[in-house]
């Protein structure tokens, strides 16, 4: 199981403060995929064609099975991270954003809709977008993990409730 973990942030990749939110995407992702994933971590900027190309880069060459992206997703001017992800998807997976603002609005944080987070395939690669703080990288994890866990091993053409665990291939 390889993992690629983005965060896009202009502050964070110019080294203005300290990237939270990869490590917290790290984190769970470790809990529900088990010790035996292995990851890659990068920083970027908002610009749309970096984030393109690291996304195409981590699905095509790194041959990733999940990319998570943090950050980027909502009305700021320089958010991009929506634009980006959808111009490298073969499908797309409205369920994926549906649902975190959905719950996030649910459990209290009334600013849920400003996140215009979208998820998709690319190939087998699954990419999903979480919005930037670190807090929601968690929140919005465990809301999408069963379909996290299922969406990667369909995109292997596996039925998950026969195949042995994604952690032990
Ligand atoms: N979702 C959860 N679960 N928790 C949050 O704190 N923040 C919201 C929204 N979704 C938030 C959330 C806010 S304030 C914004 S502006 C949008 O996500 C977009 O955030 P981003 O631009 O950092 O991706």
């Amino acid at each position: 199981m390889k993992i690629g973990r983005v965060t896009i942030s202009d502050r964070a990749a110019a080294g203005l403060y300290a990237d939270q939110s990869g490590p917290e995407i790290e984190r769970r992702l470790r809990a529900i995929f088990g010790p035996e994933a292995s990851f890659v971590a990068v920083v970027i900027p908002d610009e749309l064609d970096r984030v393109a190309g690291v996304l195409r880069q981590l699905a095509d060459q790194d041959r990733c099975d999940l990319i998570v992206t943090t950050g980027g997703t909502g009305v700021a001017p320089r958010d991009i991270t929506p634009e980006a992800t959808r111009s490298v998807l073969d499908r797309e997976l409205p369920g994926f954003g549906e649902l975190m603002r959905m719950r996030s609005y649910d459990q209290g944080v009334r600013t849920a809709v400003l996140s215009r987070a979208v998820a998709g395939a690319r190939g087998s690669t699954l990419i999903v977008n979480l919005p930037g703080k670190p807090r929601a990288v968690a929140e919005c994890i465990g809301y999408l993990e069963d379909a996290l866990v299922e969406a990667v091993s369909l995109l292997h053409g596996q039925d998950p409730h026969d195949a042995p665990p994604m952690a032990q291939r």
